[in-house]
């Protein structure tokens, strides 16, 4: 019972947390005052890149703004980093740790469906269909509130203990096929290294999570992401005739409710969840025909890393296995799109009073694991990071009643970025001074 296990660990162990040192009261105020005066601005800037989204590695104008606010400030930019992505650094006043904080700037192939007066019309073409762009999953509110916690932050300058590297990364929801994009080439093209960075932390606004409510869950947040595709090859013959015959149809048949079972019967459950769906499948051309191939395609995801690896194992033994039995073959290929999102367990544990402290000790909430993925990952492969959710939705809304993330009616209710910028802040400032 992880799950449970972890939380009775953070709560034992909380009064003897390790050795970091403080903020002190008077600096938690100071964070509190300049992220409050921050709001009108992120909200500008929120409302201001909700009206011109841009789908991912095109974000061109929303990392321009970036740029220009980050030089305003002072900072050292580098921009164009995997595409679009912005770079800078803010070099504190005294020698310490490099931390890393994260924005996501796409928005998503979606056409809003929202009466707001800055609701946005812009359209593309994608995958040759006419569609509008949205920021369906909030990245317009993280860009937001990450520019707000790079103005507190160099307010704050002359005192911090060590580098703060603001990460601006392009195509989190993903690249077009070929393309590459993201946290991935991020990294690939070194964004954690010169300098070094110790630690990277990062907010997703959650439109079903009440404004004020910060959430976090240590170990596996979010799930891994893994593309399985399976060629079963058979024998193509006259379907009055199945006996002349290796029908690759029955044998994917036997094939996708065989993966069914792998999760079922084959998965500890109680150690953490996992889910397997199989979303394609194509074969056969005429109702007459058995064709000789039938391709499946599918996802994986998983929480921990063995059970991941447990999975894949059993998907090539159970696909090959089941077509063997039927004379015909399984070609398997999987690949892994994103790694899970792993909130390192000390690193989390120590960071617990900062998050209790920028949202008030009752509104920091455990939270259930998600089977969806985030490409934060690739980010927390490398260095330990933190990860955390904050909350969009007006108090006292029912959740059952909110939109969905990446769907036309996506919600966020503004009076929670301030808590996404104190909470940067607050993440940012305390880890430095932990470090010293
Ligand atoms: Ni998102």
């Amino acid at each position: 019972m992880k799950f449970f296990s972890t939380a009775t660990l953070l709560l034992a162990t909380g009064a003897a947390a390790p050795a970091v040192a403080q903020t002190s009261a008077a600096l938690t105020d100071q964070i509190a005052r300049l992220s409050a005066q921050q709001e009108a601005k992120v909200i500008a800037w929120r409302r201001d890149i909700h009206q011109h989204p841009e789908l991912g590695n095109q974000e061109t104008r929303t990392a321009a703004l970036v740029a220009e606010h980050l030089r305003k400030l002072g900072l050292e930019v580098q921009t164009g980093v995997a595409r679009t992505g912005v770079v800078a650094l803010l070099k504190g006043g005294k020698p310490g740790p490099v931390v890393a904080l994260r924005a996501d700037m796409d928005a998503l192939p979606v056409t809003e469906n929202n009466n707001l007066p800055f609701a946005s019309k812009a359209t593309t073409t994608y995958n040759g269909q006419p569609v509008g762009v949205m920021h369906a999953c909030g990245h317009d509110t993280h860009v937001a509130m990450l520019l707000g916690a790079a103005e507190v932050l160099s307010q704050l300058k002359k005192d911090l203990p060590g580098t703060v590297k603001f990460i601006f990364q392009p195509a989190e929801e993903g690249s077009l096929p070929g393309e590459e994009g993201g946290a991935r080439l991020m990294v690939k093209q070194g964004v954690l290294q010169n300098p070094k960075v110790d630690a990277i932390f990062g907010v997703h606004i959650q439109a079903q999570t009440e404004v004020g409510k910060v959430s976090y869950r240590p170990e596996g947040e979010m799930a891994s992401s893994d593309v399985f595709n399976i060629k079963v090859k058979g024998k193509s013959a006259h379907g009055a005739y199945p006996w002349l015959a290796v029908d690759p149809v029955v044998t994917a048949a036997q094939i996708i409710m065989g993966l069914q079972t792998i999760v079922s019967r084959q998965a500890e459950l109680t150690e953490d969840a996992a889910v397997l769906t199989v979303g394609m499948v194509h074969g056969g051309v005429r109702n007459n025909i058995i064709p000789e191939q039938v391709e499946l395609t599918g996802t994986i995801r998983c929480l921990n890393k063995e059970m991941q690896q447990k999975i894949w194992a059993a998907v090539r033994r159970t696909a090959k296995g089941i077509a063997e039995s039927a004379g015909a073959t399984a070609e398997v290929s999987i690949e892994n799109y994103a790694p899970i999102t792993y909130n390192d367990p000390r690193l989390t544990e120590q960071m617990l009073p900062s998050l209790r402290r920028a949202a008030g000790p009752s509104n920091v909430v455990l939270q259930k694991a998600v089977t969806g993925a985030e490409d934060f990952a690739f980010y927390q492969e490398k260095v330990p990071g933190v990860f955390v959710f904050v909350g969009g939705m007006p108090k006292g809304k029912n959740p059952a009643d909110t939109a969905p993330h990446h769907t036309p009616g996506f919600f966020i209710d503004e009076s929670g970025l301030t808590l996404g910028v104190k909470t940067l802040t607050t993440l940012a400032v305390d880890y430095l001074n932990g470090k010293k």
